[in-house]
């Protein structure tokens, strides 16, 4: 089985004007999407494995994405039937390249040892994909295409003669084999922007078009009398749905926030006034008590996700009840969320954590689920914040996990622990404000470990706690990379966390990159 998206009966996935990219398992997949929208185009991503979704995609061309698969390996007659059925552009992407090699009876073979990283690429003949500039990219194969499909022309080769492009023009079909949507493959995007022109594809995936996209499907899925339930963390994606909810539905929405002890130091007070300033009078419950109760002695992260997701559900069904019926249950889920807690046990997407906000769900609710922003990235969500009018400090800030400081304390979860961590983090983040960094880094946080470790204090000696620093880059959140903050401000801020709480005497920094560890810890 490959990756399964859910949402595929979702509006979107409607769009006429759309490009469909067919995953087959490859981590860069995503990737893909997001250069295309970035350039406006709007596409969105479908297992291999779901044929009845590809059989009713009616949108104006494919992308046959990579695999750490060999075509050789696997039953590929679904590509010939894909090609010749639906009659569109098509470009394939390192694996897509060899299944369209394959197709046309061109020859794949495992190569000398394989290309991955850096490589360069020259032009041979004409190309209505490849830009003329095209010399740096980004390869990641095994499998190498040996002898050229029928009717393709060679559009490029790299240094060793290999085969690293080719098109036929009158079919519509395109074949690169090393990766345009990888950063490192100079002008990708063009590549990719290229075919979608080529295809005809609307140019119109921005803001206003998605919010006006957004909005039909909210009024034709949900009854005007319907009461929306929508859970409120704090964060961009929830608000973000909440003011735009409200626009739609007005006082038929319910938005709640819970307070599950769990928070940042403070952050419960400062949601509640920062969104009433945007107009949404938050319903707060004030549920920490319970939560940590239920947490008590629970010290596997999956466990502590399914327990929190649980909770919030009660908490909403309880309060909910006090208010009459409530049909929908709306979430700010956004697509990563989505690809990332989608399952499968033999691709590079199988379950890495069950976000609560998508996994976690329990199946017997009282409530239709919502999720509107699930075919959304992040930067997609934060500009149709902007273009709602929330303003950028608001949107930029650092994504929370929904079970909060629980997965942030690695086993259980302790009331001491939990008032050690809030202060180191509010130490952290407050220094990362102070020096303008805190823009600059992606997420940023500290880590409670809940080890002892020998100090000093004055002449005495200490048996204190360890926290560790965690400050990420990254673009979408599904790969990530150190924050290069100096080492002169670490320093700094490891002493300030150290004076000012006694009970913690070491402060380590993670220098891991995602993979292969998380941004979180548990
Ligand atoms: P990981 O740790 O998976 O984190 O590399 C990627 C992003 O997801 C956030 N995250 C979560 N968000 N519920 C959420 O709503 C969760 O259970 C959860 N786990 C991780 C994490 O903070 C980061 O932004």
């Amino acid at each position: 089985m490959w990756l399964e998206l859910p949402g595929t009966s979702d509006k979107m996935t409607e769009n006429k004007g759309s490009i469909l990219i067919i995953d087959f398992g490859s981590q860069y997949t995503r990737l893909i999407a997001r250069r295309l929208r970035e350039g406006g185009f709007y596409s969105f991503i479908l297992s291999c494995n779901n044929l009845e979704g590809i059989k009713q995609f009616d949108g104006k061309g494919i992308i046959l994405a990579g695999s750490n698969r060999s075509v050789n390996a696997k039953d590929t007659a679904f590509a010939k039937d894909l090609v010749e059925s639906k009659k569109l552009p098509i470009l394939g992407i390192c694996y897509g390249m060899q299944l369209l090699a394959q197709v046309y009876e061109g020859k794949v073979e495992k190569g000398r040892g394989g290309e991955y990283g850096y490589g360069q690429v020259s032009l041979s003949g004409t190309s209505d994909l490849l830009p003329p500039t095209i010399k740096d990219v980004w390869f990641s194969h095994g499998d190498e295409v040996i002898s050229m499909p029928a009717n393709f022309s060679l559009t490029s080769t790299s240094g060793d003669g290999v085969i690293t492009s080719f098109e036929n023009n009158d079919k519509g079909l395109y074949a690169v084999q090393f990766h345009p949507e990888v950063a490192h493959t100079v002008n990708g995007n063009e590549i990719l922007w290229r075919f979608a022109k080529l295809c005809g594809s609307d140019n119109n995936w921005k803001a206003d078009n998605i919010i006006h996209s957004l909005v039909a499907d909210m009024r034709e899925k949900i009854n005007p009398e319907d009461k929306v339930l929508i859970a409120l963390s704090g964060g961009v994606d929830s608000t973000v749905l909440a003011v735009l909810a409200q626009k739609v539905f007005g006082k038929n929405i319910l938005p709640i926030f819970v307070d599950n002890g769990l928070l940042r130091k403070n952050e419960g007070v400062e949601v509640v006034a920062a969104l009433k300033t945007l107009g949404i009078d938050i319903i707060k419950v004030d549920a920490a008590a319970e939560f940590l109760e239920k947490l008590a002695g629970v010290t596997d992260p999956e466990q502590k996700r399914k327990i929190i997701g649980k909770l919030f559900i009660d908490i909403f069904e309880k309060t909910c009840k006090e208010m009459g019926a409530v049909e929908w249950l709306a979430q700010g889920t956004i697509y990563p969320d989505v690809i990332e807690s989608s399952g499968d046990a033999t691709s590079a997407a199988e379950v890495i954590k069950s976000h609560h906000n998508v996994g976690g769900l329990p199946d017997d609710m009282d409530f239709k689920l919502w999720e509107p922003l699930r075919m959304l990235f992040k930067d997609e969500v934060r500009s149709i914040g902007a273009e709602l009018g929330i303003p950028q400090e608001f949107l930029q800030r650092h994504p929370f996990p929904g079970p909060g400081l629980a997965v942030r304390i690695l086993g259980d979860v302790k009331p001491e622990y939990l008032e050690l961590l809030k202060d180191a983090d509010a130490i952290f983040i407050e220094e990362l404000r102070k020096a303008n960094l805190y823009e600059q880094v992606s997420q940023a946080f500290c880590v409670f470990l809940p080890v002892r470790s020998v100090g000093v204090m004055g002449d005495a000696r200490s048996y204190g706690y360890v926290v560790a620093l965690r400050a990420v880059v990254t673009d979408d959140f599904m790969t990530a990379k150190c924050a290069p903050l100096s080492h002169e401000f670490i320093s700094m801020v490891a002493g300030k966390i150290m004076n000012k709480i006694e009970k913690i005497t070491r402060v380590v920094f993670d220098y891991s990159t995602k993979p292969p560890a998380t941004i979180e810890w548990e």
